[in-house]
């Protein structure tokens, strides 16, 4: 299992010298992926999902871990046929013409550690990977209002391609945000 180690941004704790360790999930995290995402997101999954999405991907079911404890995760889908959400047009269009596509499913960090980077290193490390294994596209859905998240992927080089209307059980619009991915460089951007 391969794992990727982050320094904490030195302006969040500078008394500390404990680093985020992001790493693939074992089937032991799964609980407590569950119990962050219910928390932190209105999106809910039944375990089984959550399972049959590890089991599947695990190379891209990701936790990071601080302190010895799992306070993030970020799990996704290869080639977006996500039998739950059915691809919009334009990431179909990708797939029909034989791009690789991964869907990032869902991230979430438990509150109190948010803003430290974490959510920044589990995005990094995924993207690594997608790289590493010859990906073309990621895409995602977002609430439009999800400000925060939004800049965080953002800052990774996803950009807005459309508005999803009523995406949403509650009626919110999601933007769909697509990045394309340069296999070309070694840096993540
Ligand atoms: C979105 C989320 C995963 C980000 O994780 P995080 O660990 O807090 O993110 P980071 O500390 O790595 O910050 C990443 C970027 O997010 C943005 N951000 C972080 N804190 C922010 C805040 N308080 N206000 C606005 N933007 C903020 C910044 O752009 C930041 O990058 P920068 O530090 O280089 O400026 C986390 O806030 C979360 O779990 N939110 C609830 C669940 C959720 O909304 N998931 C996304 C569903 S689509």
């Amino acid at each position: 299992m391969s794992f990727g180690v982050f320094p904490l941004p030195e302006a969040v704790e500078p008394m500390m010298s404990l680093a985020i360790i992001v790493r693939e999930a074992t089937e032991n995290d799964l609980r407590k992926v569950m119990s962050i995402n219910r928390a932190e997101l209105p999106e809910n999954y039944p375990y089984g999902f959550f399972h049959f999405v590890w089991k599947k991907w695990k190379r891209y079911f990701l936790v990071a871990e601080y302190e010895g404890n799992v306070v993030g995760y970020l799990m996704s889908m290869v080639d977006g046929r996500n039998p739950l959400v059915p691809p919009s047009s334009d990431i179909r269009r990708y797939i029909e013409n034989g791009k690789k596509v991964s869907h990032l499913l869902s991230i979430a960090v438990s509150r109190k550690y948010q803003g430290m980077g974490i959510g920044s290193s589990l995005l990094k490390e995924y993207l690594n990977r997608l790289r590493e294994d010859g990906f073309d596209i990621s895409y995602l859905e977002v609430r439009v209002s999800n400000s925060r998240a939004i800049k965080l992927y953002e800052k990774f080089g996803y950009k807005i391609v459309r508005i999803l209307p009523f995406y949403y059980m509650d009626g919110e619009d999601a933007y769909l945000m697509v990045k394309e991915i340069d296999n070309s460089s070694t840096g993540w951007r």
